[in-house]
């Protein structure tokens, strides 16, 4: 049986309606985070709302072997994922670039903002702890530096991999927001004068965010302008991000997603990028240079 697509308006949260609609299709309006037990095990639970965790229920309820479709949120980049079930965990089979609604109910979570310029200037978190989100004020004001990669893009060139790889690399990873009238000056420097404004960095009492600048026809180049006493330098390391990005992983397969129960030992996950959450632990897996994402997790799979 196929799980419906989460959707219940908010006012119905706290009810649990049954209806039949045909003999086929059953419709529950209930809080997604505990699934629906009377029918379970699923073959395909399709989720349509955009998830911060996977509760226990959904993997509970997913027949072995069965798949989960799920926007997922990790460090406030949204991919859509089709896992897989194993014996103890989950694995990515594909994953693809979306944006979605946030999950409301019980599995709501919300992101922190370090306030840059006001409320309107920020820097988004989707974990972290909200008493240092005045670490940076004033920093706007102290100085600025930039960085440039030599790293190029054509402007219709996607590269949805960048951020991954920078939320995987990067310590402090975070994304800027900027939420200015048209035409009032945000205070930072921004892509190109244009409204641009995607990830930054935060070490220490310091931030930097990857920016591009012309480059050419239609193309343009990958850099990093940094604020704060040591600015300059996390934009160099952003910046040299880049140019591994370039080198190792443009154009490639994308890194394998995993998603373990919380009550597995941090020691026996895979040596991967680890993203504690409520419920689970998801590992980022990034290919060896050369080697596919298949040859990298097909043998764990085959060890349970
Ligand atoms: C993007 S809409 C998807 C609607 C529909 N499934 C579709 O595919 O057209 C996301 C829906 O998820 C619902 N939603 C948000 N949090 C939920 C939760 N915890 N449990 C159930 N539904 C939820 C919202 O009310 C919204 O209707």
């Amino acid at each position: 049986m196929r799980f419906p697509g989460i959707s219940s308006p908010p006012r119905y949260r706290r009810r649990r309606r049954t209806r039949w609609t045909s003999s086929k299709v059953r419709v529950v309006t209930a809080d997604a985070e505990h699934g629906w037990e009377a029918d379970a095990p699923y073959d395909r639970i399709m989720v349509t709302v955009g998830a911060w965790d996977i509760p226990p229920a959904w993997r509970g309820q997913l027949a072995k072997g069965g798949r989960i479709v799920v926007p997922l949120r990790m460090k406030g980049i949204t991919r859509s994922l089709a896992l897989e079930r194993t014996n103890d965990h989950l694995v990515s089979l594909s994953q693809g670039v979306c944006g979605f609604v946030k999950m409301q109910g019980v599995g709501a979570h919300d992101e922190y903002l370090w306030p840059l310029k006001g409320e309107r200037v920020g820097l988004r978190f989707d974990d972290g702890n909200l008493a240092d989100r005045h670490k940076l004020d004033g920093v706007l004001t102290g100085e600025h530096a930039a960085a440039w990669s030599g790293v190029t893009v054509a402007r219709s060139e996607p590269f949805p991999d960048l951020p991954l790889w920078m939320a995987t690399a990067l310590p402090g990873f975070c994304n800027l927001t900027v939420d200015v009238p048209e035409g009032e000056d945000p205070g930072i420097v921004s892509a190109e004068g244009g409204r641009w404004f995607p990830f930054a960095a935060v070490v220490g009492d310091s931030f930097a965010y990857l920016s591009v600048r012309p480059a050419g026809e239609g193309i343009v180049e990958f850099g990093a302008h940094g604020y704060g006493p040591h600015g300059g330098e996390v934009a160099q390391a952003i910046v040299e991000q880049v140019q591994v990005w370039d080198r190792d992983y443009r154009g490639g397969p994308g890194p394998q997603f995993e998603v373990w129960p919380i009550d597995r030992p941090a020691e026996v996950l895979p040596k991967s990028v680890v993203i504690t959450k409520q419920h689970t632990h998801v590992t980022i897996s990034w290919p060896e240079v050369g080697e596919t994402v298949q040859d990298q997790v097909a043998p764990r799979i085959q060890q349970q």
